[in-house]
């Protein structure tokens, strides 16, 4: 079938490439000279309602149907983000098997945004989108942009943390590069879908200052400024109505507000109703009876909502037609942008360059969080090194949910560290914790735990040095979709196995891999902490050259590790807040009670210090930072000022530093946060080497949403621009006032 259509397809599209010249009767919807509304009408003209409800839902687990008849080609659609999944087969979940299908491995998102460097969020979209290109896919099911709310968060490794500032930024070159292959981009998971425990219907109730502020910045610019060609509704309720038919996330604001004109896709059977899908601007409904999204049911395809049900209301006059014409629109708009671009590249899959990318992105994505100067470990200085940790083996790529991926290399950081510091490296594996399960975990037996534990310690005892590297993994109740972790320390006793390791090897560096911050107990006992992520198919090499200090640490926390968990935002406010509470009837209720206060605005604003603060990471470098100077101390109405501050490598080794630009309103009619993030810049610097660091800054980025009149407003006043290495390590302060 899908052969035959291929087929059908080349035609038209070589008929497509004629020159001018040779289409004087090509229908209008085939002229690609024609603007695109034209060609979207004249397609829609000559379909028929059956083909025109036909594009509105799944015809396989990821494909939804085209037109054969017009020779407009199918969706195929993949996970995404941090690569290109798997094949699926078409009716199931089970992978297809093919022998073709292995991917280049990127660093997962929340690694990306540690980098604090746009240009690296371009490469990585041109580079996952070379991929999809060559697995033909029409759509990648990413990047994920909503905000890291609590660090119990099972998905949060694959979003970008927990400013909206910093995930518009990294989200919109992503983007816009991968979209140059013919790819669109599928922003998820629209929207206020923070947590995974009672994803499928916990209701959310938000202010709509944290929502303008705090939860739709980033989807704004993905669709504004990134121009992504379509956006995943999530499986949560808010106000009352799940968001793939939610007639103010999806009509008022995605269309209405921000001129939305791209497909919404419904998340994997997150859609409920016919009416509600009909009216409330979802346009592709995918994944519908699946019972739980992993499991099969004997419903088919022309069973979906948005299959023969919507077909018949529509023709019983329950549903006026007209929705689904707008529905086809926005379907013949993507597949116009996507399958049927015949300027769009050939693509390409596990290259040497695609390698070279992910290693880039991975080795500036590394934090370092503490160093006494144990750090870096000269090749040359050690010959005795133990590497304890599941994770210095594990396949990270294994798990996590719909973000698995079949990595056709992985150097795990045992292979590398060997690389780097002999054979002679010796290795214990310190906890272990089973396969990668969806839901659910694989429970190891005591006796075991307890000799890899003992194994480890009796170890270190006669190690040089100690790298650890544990952390989190994709298992359930870790980090995988569909279950939030159960607490805030690192699971398997691995606070323990720290603590004993330590104090029997002093010289010990911890260089956890998670996409969350966990507590750290042992802080102040161990004297080197990186925090490294799921950095993909070059994990082991990029966390070797940062240990080796062949390449110097460069990221920076794209969220705050709070100390405890109370500590946090969401979490100071009960149940309520997190995760919600069930009510008879109704469902889980959750009330977002912290408001527009998450993450490092609720650390500074109620003075609870992190353990380490939004936008912090270490250099082997050191970095002096000279006094701000503005262009001028008032701004008005229009206007823009510049600061500027010098910023010398004070050190003694190349290296990059991300300066950072937070803003913060002396006095406002409503609640603000003491300061937000508002620009940053990632320079490089050899020893001894200055440069002027300048930013602009706007109107724009004195305002807040009051919610009262539903509108952005600057305030006259004083305001400071705050020039900082982090959140908390303000280096240089500068006053203006506005009008
Ligand atoms: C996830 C989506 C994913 C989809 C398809 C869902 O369970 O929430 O992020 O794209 O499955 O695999």
């Amino acid at each position: 079938m899908v052969q035959i259509q291929k087929i059908i397809l080349s035609a038209v599209l070589a008929v497509g490439l004629l020159p001018v010249s040779a289409r004087a009767d090509l229908p209008v919807y085939l002229d690609r000279s024609k603007p695109i509304e034209e060609r979207v009408e004249d397609a829609l003209s000559r379909m028929t309602l059956e083909e025109k409800v036909a594009l509105c839902h799944a015809q396989s687990k990821f494909s939804s149907a085209g037109v054969r008849r017009l020779g407009i080609p199918e969706v195929w659609l993949s996970d995404g983000p941090h690569g290109v999944r798997a094949e699926f087969n078409w009716d199931n979940w089970d992978y297809a098997n093919w022998t073709n299908d292995a991917c280049t491995v990127f660093p997962a998102l929340t690694a990306l945004a540690a980098t604090w460097n746009p240009e690296l969020s371009a490469l990585y979209g041109k580079s996952v989108g070379e991929e999809a290109r060559y697995r033909e896919k029409d759509i990648l099911l990413g990047p994920g942009v909503n905000i890291s709310r609590t660090p119990l968060n099972g998905r949060n490794f694959e979003y970008m943390g927990e400013d909206p500032y910093l995930t518009g930024e990294m989200a919109v070159p992503y983007i816009q590069e991968l979209q140059k292959n013919g790819v669109a981009a599928c922003v998820k998971h629209f929207a206020l879908n923070n947590q995974e425990k009672w994803r499928d219907n916990v209701n959310v109730k938000v202010s709509d200052r944290a929502l303008y502020e705090i939860y739709l910045p980033a989807f704004k610019r993905a669709v504004q400024e990134g121009k992504a060609w379509s956006v995943m509704g999530a499986y949560n309720r808010v106000w009352d109505e799940h968001c793939c038919h939610n007639a103010r996330l999806l009509n008022d604001i995605l269309r209405g507000e921000w001129g939305f004109d791209g497909a919404v896709v419904s998340d994997w059977g997150a859609t409920h109703d016919t009416k509600q899908a009909a009216l409330n601007g979802l346009d592709i409904e995918m994944g519908s009876y699946t019972d739980g999204l992993a499991t099969e049911s004997m419903y088919g395809y022309d069973a979906f909502y948005l299959a023969t049900p919507y077909l018949e209301m529509i023709k019983r006059g329950e549903i006026p037609e007209s929705t689904v014409d707008d529905k086809a629109r926005n379907i013949l708009r993507l597949i116009f942008r996507t399958a049927m671009n015949t300027d769009k590249p050939f693509g390409s899959m596990t290259t040497p360059e695609h390698y070279a990318a992910a290693k880039q992105v991975a080795v500036e994505a590394i934090v370092l969080l503490k160093n006494n100067g144990l750090l870096p470990l000269d090749p040359a200085k050690y010959d005795n090194v133990l590497v304890v940790g599941e994770n210095a083996v594990r396949i990270l790529s294994d798990g996590g949910g719909s973000s698995e991926l079949k990595a056709k290399d992985m150097f795990t950081p045992l292979e590398a560290i060997r690389e780097t510091y002999g054979n002679g490296v010796k290795f214990a594996e310190g906890y272990r914790t089973g396969r990668p399960f969806f839901g659910w975990e694989e429970i190891i037996p005591d006796e075991i735990l307890d000799s890899l534990h003992n194994e480890a310690v009796e170890l270190a005892k006669k190690a040089d040095v100690v790298i650890y590297i544990g952390g989190l993994n994709k298992n359930g109740f870790q980090e995988c979709e569909s279950t939030d972790r159960r607490e805030y320390n690192l699971p398997w006793n691995q606070d323990k196995l720290i603590e004993d390791l330590v104090a029997v090897n002093p010289n010990l560096v911890v260089a956890n891999i998670s996409g969350n911050a966990y507590a750290m107990p042992w802080v102040d006992k161990v004297p080197a902490i990186l925090q490294s992520w799921y950095l993909g198919t070059m994990i082991g090499p990029s966390m070797a050259d940062v240990i080796s200090g062949k390449a110097n640490p460069s990221g920076k926390l794209p969220f705050s590790f709070p100390k405890r968990l109370e500590d946090n935002g969401a979490h100071h406010f009960g149940e309520i807040s997190y995760p919600g509470i069930e009510i008879p009837g109704k469902g889980p209720q959750q009330e977002y009670l912290e408001d527009i206060f998450v993450g490092y605005r609720w650390h500074d604003t109620k003075k609870i210090p992190a353990l380490f603060p939004f936008g912090h990471g270490l250099s082997y470098t050191t970095f002096k930072y000279g006094k701000a100077a503005l262009s001028s101390k008032e701004m008005s109405d229009n206007g823009t000022i510049t600061v500027t501050v010098p910023v010398i490598n004070t050190g003694d080794v190349d290296g990059k530093e991300t300066v950072q630009l937070y803003i913060q309103d002396e006095k406002s009619s409503l609640p603000r946060p003491v300061k937000e993030l508002k620009g940053f810049r990632k320079i490089h610097l050899a020893p001894g080497q200055t440069t002027e660091v300048s930013f602009s800054i706007t109107p724009d980025d004195l305002k807040f949403f009051d919610d009262s009149k539903h509108e952005w407003i600057a305030e006259p006043g004083k305001f400071k621009a705050m020039i900082g290495a982090s959140s908390t390590d303000i280096r240089s302060t500068v006053r203006f006032s506005y009008k």
